[in-house]
């Protein structure tokens, strides 16, 4: 994959299966192509730009239109975004459903803080109607409320790219539990390119595989406890600069 037809490629050879409703923690160095991997998942950049075939369901994403196939997978940023307006404006507007969006507001921790919004409309009472006020929303906040937007929209594919990079360790925690446990109770794929590797080895209990992007490339992949312990591997090096601080 390139960027634009007279730019180099920044995705090379990259072959990777990755099984409807598993679990793949992306890492590598800065440049390496973890954002870009999640760019060409969406079909960004555009025709022309990439050469080999992206299948999902077994299909070839160029032949899907390209609102559905966004429609299907859900890419979280690193850099929280809201809307400025009410919280069900936030959550996809006429298609949010109260008790959906309630029972999940529940589980992210983020009921109270919706519940002690100021009123928007006249009588409303705040709640979903409330109208959100960034400044006094801490950016974990922000995040979890961008999750439960992606979430409500049941994509097939949840991608993370670094979106916990920026949260406090609380913070961090409960949104990659928040996304894990969505993914359970869905079967949804979740593809978190992730920047401390000790993430990456923490959710290893959940079956979870490793890919490790180097220049464009997958330098590695398979189970972070199997990569772990491959003398001289990609991972490992990793995990041993990470413990050496
Ligand atoms: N929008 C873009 N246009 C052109 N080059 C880009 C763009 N985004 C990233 N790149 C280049 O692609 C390479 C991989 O970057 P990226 O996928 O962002 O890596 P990572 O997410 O691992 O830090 C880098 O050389 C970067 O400069
Ligand atoms: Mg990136």
């Amino acid at each position: 994959m390139r960027y634009r037809m007279d730019l180099p490629a920044v995705l090379r050879g990259v072959n990777l299966d990755i099984p409807a409703g598993s679990r793949l923690a992306v890492v590598g160095r800065t440049g390496s192509g973890k954002s870009s991997l999640a760019a060409a998942l969406i079909r960004y950049p555009g025709p022309g730009c990439t050469a080999g075939s992206l299948l999902v369901g077994g299909r070839d994403v160029k032949t899907v239109p390209l609102a559905r196939l966004r429609r299907h997978i859900a890419l979280l940023p690193q850099e929280p975004w809201v809307l400025r307006g009410s919280v069900r404006e936030n959550l996809g507007g006429d298609a949010c459903v109260d008790s959906d969006a309630w029972a999940l507001l529940r589980s992210l921790g983020l009921a109270d803080a919706v519940r002690n919004l100021p009123v928007e409309i006249a009588g409303s009472g705040g709640g979903l109607d409330g109208k959100l006020s960034t400044a006094a929303w801490s950016r974990g906040q922000r995040q979890l409320l961008a999750l439960a937007r992606a979430v409500l929209r049941r994509p097939a594919i949840l991608v993370l790219d670094e979106a916990t990079a920026s949260l406090d360790e609380a913070s961090e925690q409960r949104v990659l539990a928040a996304a894990d446990n969505h993914a359970t109770a869905a079967h949804c794929t979740v593809i978190s390119v992730v920047h401390r590797v000790a993430i990456a080895l923490a959710h290893d209990a959940h079956d979870r595989q490793v890919a490790v992007l180097d220049a464009g490339r997958v330098a590695e992949v398979g189970p972070a406890r199997e990569l772990t312990a491959r003398d001289g591997g990609a991972f490992a090096r990793l995990v041993q600069a990470h413990s050496a601080g």
